[in-house]
C-alpha cells in the first residue's frame, strides 16, 4: 500500500519512568505513589516498610541500561520514545526548596543518548506517580498547595532540558482519576465524588500553569495533555443508549474541554448539581485555565459500550475504567476488547470536537509470549493487533485528521500499571524476567521487531489492510 502518513510523522514507543527504570532509591529519589503500590494500581495501597521488595524496585532495571535499550529502539528507526520523568527523582518528596541535582543529571544523560541517534524526547510530567511525602503532608492533590510545588517541578525541567526537549505531556490519562483516585490525584480509594473532582480542579489548573510555563521557557516546544481514550458505544439504538453513552463519553471528555478550550463545559454545571459537588473555583483558577495546549495525545486500547438498562449494566473491568462488554467484538488474554475500527472513530471525533492535532502516545497489545527452543519469539499475535489499528490511523489521516506521530506502548517489556505483571508483555523487544522477579534482565528481539523496523523504514507504506 502507498504510505498515508505525512514525511514528518513520528514514529516510537511509549514507557513510563516507574514501570522501566527500577533503582528506586537510587542518587536521592523519594518515594512515590506508584511506589506506596507494588501490586499495581488495583493492588492496594501498602507503605513500604523497610527490607520489603515488589516486581518495580527493579522494573526492567531501564536506569542502567538504557543505552542498551535506546540503541535498539534506534535500531528499529525510532524517530521518537516517550518516557516521564519520575518528579522524586527531582524533587524526592515534593516540597523542598531545591532539586536533586543527581536526578536533574539521569535525565540530561537520557536525554543526550536519545539525541546521539536523532530520537526526539516526548516527556511526561507526571506518569500515574506524585512524590508520597506529598499525599502524607498535604493530602496530595486535595491541597492547592500541590500546585505550586507541581509548578516548581515543571519550571525547573523546562529550564533544564529546554534545548533537549521540545514536545511535552503534562498528566498520564488525567481522566483516570474518577476511578483510582490515590494514583491519579493522591486521595484515599474512598473519597467522595466532591473530593476527587476539587483534586481534579487542582490538578488542571497546575496542568494550564504547566502548559503556560513550557511557552514561556520553551517558545519553540510544544505541550499536550494526555487522555485515557475511553470511547463508548451505545449497546443497542434505542435513544436512552444513545444519551448513555453520550453521558458516559463525556465523562472523560470533560477534561479534554477544559485543556484544549480552556472552561468548564455546561454540560457539568448540571453534573455537579446533581451529584452534590461543590467546588472552590477562583477568579486566578479561571484565568489560568485559558492557557490550553498545542496538541491532544491520547492513549487507545480497546472500546466498550454503555446501555441505560441496567438489567444489561455488567461492566467489566478493563484498563481503568469499567465498560459494557461489546458483543461484537474479540478480547485480548486479559479482556481488552480490540477495536481497531474504533480508533479511527476516536480521531476523528477528537478531531472534530477540539480542532488540534492529535499524538497517539499509547496503543498496544499486552500477551504472553512464548520463547522457542532456537530462541525465537513469534509474536504475530501483536503484529496483528498494531497493523489493523495502524491501518485504520491511516484511515483517519485519509478522513483529514491532523495526527502528529503514534508511540505504541511498552516498545520493550515492562511491569504492567494495573496488575504489576511482566508476564504481560507489550514489547517488540522481550526482557528475560517474570513475575516473581526472576530472570537475567537479558533483551531480546521478537519477530515484531522486524516487523516495526519495516513499517517506519517504509513510513507505513508496509501495512497490510484488510488482514
Ligand atoms: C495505560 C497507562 O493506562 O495503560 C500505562 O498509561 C499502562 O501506564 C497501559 O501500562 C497498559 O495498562 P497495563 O495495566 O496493561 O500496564
Amino acid at each position: 500500500m502507498t504510505s498515508k502518513f505525512p514525511q514528518h510523522f513520528l514514529w516510537g514507543g511509549a514507557v513510563a519512568a516507574n514501570q522501566v527504570e527500577g533503582a528506586y532509591q537510587a542518587h536521592g529519589k523519594g518515594l512515590s505513589t506508584s511506589d506506596a503500590q507494588p501490586q499495581g494500581i488495583f493492588g492496594g495501597i501498602t507503605p513500604r516498610v523497610a527490607g520489603d521488595s515488589g516486581i518495580k524496585d527493579v522494573a526492567i532495571d531501564f536506569y542502567h541500561r538504557y543505552p542498551e535499550d535506546i540503541a535498539l529502539f534506534a535500531e528499529m528507526g525510532f524517530t521518537c520514545l516517550r518516557t516521564s520523568i519520575a518528579w522524586t527523582r527531582i524533587f524526592p518528596q515534593g516540597d523542598e526548596d531545591t532539586p536533586n541535582e543527581e536526578g536533574l543529571a539521569f535525565y540530561q544523560r537520557l536525554f543526550d543518548e536519545m539525541a546521539k541517534y536523532g530520537i526526539q524526547p516526548l516527556i511526561t510530567l507526571s506518569h500515574y506517580e506524585m512524590p508520597y511525602g506529598l499525599t502524607q503532608k498535604y493530602g496530595g492533590w486535595g491541597s492547592r498547595q500541590t500546585i505550586g510545588f507541581f509548578e516548581r517541578y515543571a519550571r525547573t525541567v523546562f529550564e533544564r532540558y529546554k534545548h533537549q526537549v521540545k514536545h511535552w505531556l503534562t498528566f498520564n490519562e488525567i481522566n483516570m482519576s474518577l476511578h483510582a483516585p490515590f494514583t491519579g490525584v493522591g486521595l484515599p480509594e474512598d473519597s467522595s465524588k466532591s473530593e476527587i473532582y476539587q483534586a481534579i480542579h487542582h490538578q488542571l489548573v497546575a496542568s494550564a500553569k504547566a502548559v503556560k510555563a513550557c511557552h514561556d521557557i520553551i517558545p519553540d516546544g510544544k505541550i499536550g495533555n494526555m487522555l485515557l481514550g475511553g470511547i463508548v458505544y451505545p449497546l443497542s439504538c434505542r435513544p436512552e443508549d444513545v444519551l448513555a453513552s453520550q453521558r458516559q463519553n463525556r465523562d472523560w471528555l470533560f477534561f479534554g474541554d477544559v485543556q484544549a478550550r480552556g472552561y468548564y463545559p455546561a454540560y457539568m454545571q448540571r453534573y455537579f448539581r446533581e451529584n452534590g459537588v461543590q467546588l472552590e473555583i477562583t477568579d486566578d483558577d479561571r484565568q489560568a485555565l485559558r492557557e490550553t495546549v498545542d496538541f491532544i495525545s491520547f492513549s487507545y486500547y480497546m472500546s466498550g459500550c454503555s446501555t441505560a438498562d441496567q438489567a444489561h449494566n455488567h461492566s467489566a473491568r478493563a484498563n481503568i475504567l469499567k465498560m459494557v462488554p461489546n458483543p461484537h467484538l474479540a478480547s485480548s488474554q486479559w479482556g481488552w476488547q480490540i477495536d481497531p475500527l474504533g480508533l479511527r472513530y476516536l480521531l476523528n471525533e477528537l478531531y472534530d470536537r477540539y480542532q488540534k492535532p492529535l499524538f497517539i502516545v499509547e496503543n498496544g497489545l499486552g500477551a504472553k509470549d512464548q520463547v522457542e527452543a532456537d530462541g525465537s519469539i513469534n509474536d504475530d499475535y501483536r503484529i496483528r493487533y498494531l497493523n489493523d489499528h495502524l491501518v485504520q490511523v491511516g484511515e483517519a489521516i485519509d478522513d483529514g485528521v491532523e495526527v502528529m506521530g503514534y508511540t505504541s506502548w511498552g516498545p520493550i517489556d515492562l511491569v504492567s500499571a494495573s496488575t504489576a505483571e511482566m508476564s504481560k508483555r507489550y514489547g517488540f523487544i522481550y526482557v528475560d524476567r517474570d513475575d516473581s522477579g526472576a530472570g537475567s534482565l537479558a533483551r531480546r528481539r521478537k519477530k515484531s521487531f522486524y516487523w516495526y523496523r519495516d513499517v517506519i523504514r517504509s513510513n507505513g507504506a508496509s501495512l497490510t489492510s484488510g488482514g
